[in-house]
């Protein structure tokens, strides 16, 4: 039997493939909402400019409430047949309404339609990510003002580099995802235009308002071109790549999570919310929500490059392959959001270990950096002369098996006879941390000030 909605000019109903490969109401049901918010928008345009009539479209708009209603009570029966939502949605607003539900379609078209709700929805989604970073960063900022002067060491290459502040590392990530969050905003004023009214790909001849639909939905202006309305999907590109940059920063903090709470550093103990035992190992506490979390990117960004890769070559305008987009971004939006959120528990859950952060922070010769500084002010001496002599203060410590502060003042003198004993002070780790006050550095008083400022951009 020939489709009731396009099966005019069929005789004959879709092979079961066919429906298989065509049907998208499996996930696209997910946006019945904004589908319905377009229609009702759409219907009070058409009314306003004498195209329906307002009797009709008082119908409409009220029947695809009650269409709206049965869709989220769960007794809405989905039909494949219908292919999708915008199909589903209509075909039972007939038998609520009867016949003013076909004059729904005027000036319509899928095209348009589908790229309007979609386009409602990622931007949904990126409140909501804004929201999740939000909610991250606070913590984050936390976790930052209760360790402002606890010192750890800084690694570069994973080896101990200078000592630096636990708030300071904490407010790196601080930045990273306040810049995720400025990305994500960035990427919401941009797709901020309406396709409602591009119809299939031409426009339509009918006199429709198209900043009265745009307005109506949230939308900043009508997009300027029908054929670019209907085809682009840069919209979500944008957003699985502001995904993807914000997964890769939490894939990055996850993994230092995970390094962290291991037996061998300790620098954190996760809770026991947040972390899961061994079936077979009695003492395991593993940290499985960090790992889950370092790993999300690969969906994400794996959507991020399936969509590319749909998009790629296609010629203008509207082509079903964009009916491809949805799952991937679906699938990204929901992992992006969970990954959010488990972070957001982890951390404000978290436990920083001072003392073994401290312990850390003062041995590998984390502040050799300093003690070359302090033969630079205070002998005069040229900053590769002073690299020189200190590498020859590090190998004397090794062969000793100390570290720099316990060298004696002889041994020091041993390699440099100038070396006075007021070197001792800059040796030390909060010492050192303390006198790194450049503006963005790692002394406590530079930390808490960046604390403040976030807090202030945040309230
Ligand atoms: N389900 C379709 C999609 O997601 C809706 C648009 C269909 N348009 C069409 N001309 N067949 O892209």
């Amino acid at each position: 039997q020939a489709n009731a909605m396009w099966g005019g000019r069929f005789a004959a109903g879709p092979d079961a493939i066919m429906e298989a490969i065509n049907a998208s109401i499996g996930f696209d049901k997910r946006l019945a909402a904004q589908d319905i918010a377009g229609s009702r928008a759409h219907a009070a345009m058409l009314a306003a400019q004498g195209i329906i009539s307002d009797t009709d479209a008082q119908a409409i708009r009220e029947g695809l409430l009650t269409v709206l209603s049965e869709i989220e009570s769960g007794s809405f029966a989905f039909s494949t047949a219908l292919e999708d939502i915008h199909m589903n949605v209509e075909a039972r607003l007939k038998e609520v309404i009867g016949e003013p539900a076909g004059r729904l379609h005027t000036a319509r078209s899928r095209n348009d339609q589908v790229a309007t709700d979609f386009k409602l929805w990622v931007r949904d989604q990126i409140d909501a990510a804004v929201q999740g970073l939000q909610a991250l960063i606070a913590v984050l900022l936390d976790q930052a003002e209760q360790g402002a002067d606890w010192v750890m060491p800084g690694f570069t290459h994973l080896q101990t580099a200078q000592p630096v502040t636990w708030g300071h590392h904490m407010m790196a990530y601080v930045e990273m995802f306040g810049r995720d969050m400025s990305r994500f905003a960035d990427a919401r004023a941009r797709m901020n235009e309406c396709p409602l009214g591009a119809a299939a790909l031409a426009g339509t001849s009918f006199p429709i308002d198209r900043d009265a639909t745009a307005a109506a939905l949230g939308f900043d202006r009508p997009a300027a071109n029908s054929l670019d309305a209907v085809s682009d999907r840069d919209f979500a590109l944008e957003f699985l790549s502001c995904a993807s940059i914000c997964a890769m920063h939490l894939s990055r903090f996850a993994e230092e999570l995970v390094i962290w709470s291991s037996a061998q550093f300790r620098f954190v103990t996760l809770s026991d919310r947040f972390s899961t035992g061994s079936s077979i190992m009695p003492q395991k506490k593993n940290p499985d929500a960090a790992e889950l979390i370092r790993a999300k990117i690969g969906r994400i960004f794996g959507a991020n490059v399936a969509l590319m890769m749909v998009m790629k070559g296609l010629p203008l305008a509207y082509a079903k392959d964009t009916q491809e987009d949805k799952e991937q971004v679906f699938d990204a939006a929901d992992n992006l959001m969970l990954a959010l959120a488990a972070m957001e528990g982890m951390v404000k859950d978290m436990t920083a270990n001072r003392p073994a952060l401290e312990a850390a922070a003062a041995s590998g010769f984390s502040t050799a950096t300093d003690l070359a500084d302090w033969l630079v002010r205070v002998l005069g001496m040229p900053f590769r002369q002073a690299h020189h002599v200190t590498g020859a203060l590090v190998a004397l410590a090794e062969q000793k098996g100390c570290d720099l502060p316990e060298l004696s003042l002889e041994d020091m003198q041993s390699v440099h006879s100038e070396i006075r004993a007021d070197v001792f002070d800059v040796l030390g780790v909060h010492n050192s941390v303390a006198s790194r006050l450049s503006y963005g550095g790692t002394a406590p008083e530079q930390v808490r000030a960046q604390i403040a400022r976030w807090r202030e951009t945040l309230a």
